[in-house]
C-alpha cells in the first residue's frame, strides 16, 4: 500500500475515548490541605463526588449526589465519620451506605438501594489520591514516588490552576519540549534558537521520560537567581499514566521539580494541583515570586492549550508528530495500551 500524502483532517469536533476516564490507576484529586471535616464537592470528569475527613483525620471519598434527589453532598454536614445530604438530612457511612432518612417512622426499612460508591483513597505528597478502577488498587500501578517531597534541602510549595482545555492536552503541554520559544518567547524561549535537541526516551513502567540541555535566558525569578552569566539548563520532561507530570530544571546547583497532577474535570477544563519543590533559598519568605512563576508560565501555557482541537485523538496517525514530540507520543501509546486492556 502507498503511504498517503493527504494532509490529516482535523476535526475540531471530535470527542475520543479520552473524554473518558481511564481506570485502575490513582488519581490525585486534591490537595490535603484543602480537605477537612467541611465537605467538598469535586468533578473528575463528568463525575460529582465529595471528599472529606472523618473523625480520625482519614479522608473518605464518595460519589458527590444524594442518592434520594440528587443533591450536592458537598453542601452537607459531617458528622463522626458520616455525612448528611443538606435537603432532607439522609445520612451515609463512611462505606457509602444509607443509615438514616429522618423522615421515615421507627421501623421503616431503609432500601439496600439507598447507597452511595465509596473510593479507595491514599495521601501522599500532601495530596489526595483515589483509585478510580475495578481490581483490587494493589494489583494496579502505584503512585509516583516523589523523592524530594518533604525532604531536608527543599522546599515545596503548591497551588492550583485552571486550564481551559482537556487534559490530555494540558499533560501534553507540560512535557512538551518545543513550544517554549513560541509560547514563552516573552520570558524564557529563544525564539533565535527553536530546534530541539535530538533527546533519548526513557521509558519506564506506565511512564516515560526525556532530557534536554539549553542556553538558558533567565526569566523571572530565575534572573535574580543565575546572575549575568547562567550555565546551561537541564530540562527533563516526565509523565506517569494517566495524569501526572513531573518537569525537573536544573542551572548548575539550582534545581527545581514541578509535580503536576492534572485533574480532569470536563472536557475543556482541567484542575492542575501542582507542587513546586526547589533546592534554593529555601525561607519562605520568597515563596510568593516562586508561585508567581508557576502561574505565569502556565497563563502563558493555557494561551495555546485552550485553542488547540478538543482532546488529543487515539488514532496516532490523525496528527502529524515531529521528532520533538516523541515523549507525548509515548504518553499516547500507552494511553491506547490501556484502552486495548479495557481499562476505560
Ligand atoms: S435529596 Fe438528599 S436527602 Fe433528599
Ligand atoms: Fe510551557
Amino acid at each position: 500500500m502507498v503511504a498517503s500524502t493527504q494532509p490529516p483532517q482535523i476535526d475540531t469536533s471530535q470527542t475520543t475515548s479520552q473524554t473518558k476516564i481511564l481506570k485502575n490507576f490513582w488519581y490525585g484529586i486534591e490537595h490535603s490541605a484543602s480537605v477537612s471535616t467541611k465537605p467538598k464537592s469535586i468533578t473528575f470528569m463528568g463525575h460529582d463526588l465529595v471528599l472529606y475527613r472523618g473523625s480520625n483525620g482519614q479522608a473518605i471519598a464518595l460519589d458527590g449526589r444524594c442518592v434520594h434527589r440528587g443533591t450536592d453532598l458537598g453542601a452537607g454536614w459531617v458528622e463522626g465519620d458520616c455525612i448528611h445530604c443538606p435537603y432532607h438530612g439522609w445520612k451515609y457511612e463512611s462505606n457509602g451506605a444509607c443509615s438514616l432518612i429522618p423522615a421515615n417512622q421507627p421501623g421503616v426499612v431503609i432500601p439496600r438501594r439507598a447507597k452511595l460508591q465509596s473510593y479507595p483513597v491514599q495521601e501522599k505528597y500532601g495530596l489526595i489520591w483515589l483509585f478510580w478502577g475495578d481490581l483490587p488498587p494493589e494489583e494496579c500501578p502505584s503512585i509516583p514516588i516523589l523523592p524530594e517531597f518533604d525532604q531536608a534541602g527543599w522546599r515545596s510549595i503548591h497551588g492550583d490552576f485552571n486550564w481551559e482545555g482537556h487534559y490530555s492536552r494540558v499533560i501534553a503541554n507540560t512535557i512538551d519540549m518545543a513550544h517554549a520559544p513560541f509560547v514563552h518567547a516573552s520570558a524564557f524561549g529563544r525564539k533565535d534558537s527553536p530546534a530541539v535537541q535530538a533527546y533519548k526516551l526513557e521509558s519506564g513502567a506506565w511512564s516515560a521520560s526525556g532530557f534536554i540541555t539549553f542556553e538558558t535566558k533567565p526569566a523571572y525569578s530565575l534572573k535574580f537567581i543565575l546572575g549575568n552569566d547562567p550555565p546551561d539548563g537541564i530540562f527533563r520532561a516526565t509523565f506517569y499514566m494517566p495524569n501526572v507530570s513531573r518537569v525537573d530544571l536544573q542551572f548548575g546547583r539550582f534545581q527545581f521539580v514541578l509535580f503536576l497532577v492534572h485533574l480532569p474535570v470536563s472536557d475543556r477544563q482541567t484542575i492542575t494541583k501542582w507542587l513546586h519543590i526547589r533546592n534554593f533559598i529555601l525561607t519562605p519568605l520568597v515563596d510568593g515570586f516562586m508561585r508567581r512563576d508557576v502561574v505565569k508560565t502556565f497563563v502563558q501555557d493555557n494561551q495555546a492549550v485552550k485553542i488547540q482541537a478538543g482532546a488529543a485523538p487515539d488514532d496516532l496517525t490523525v496528527e502529524i508528530h515531529a521528532p520533538s514530540d516523541a515523549l507525548e507520543l509515548a504518553y499516547r501509546k500507552f494511553y491506547n495500551q490501556a484502552v486495548e486492556m479495557g481499562w476505560v
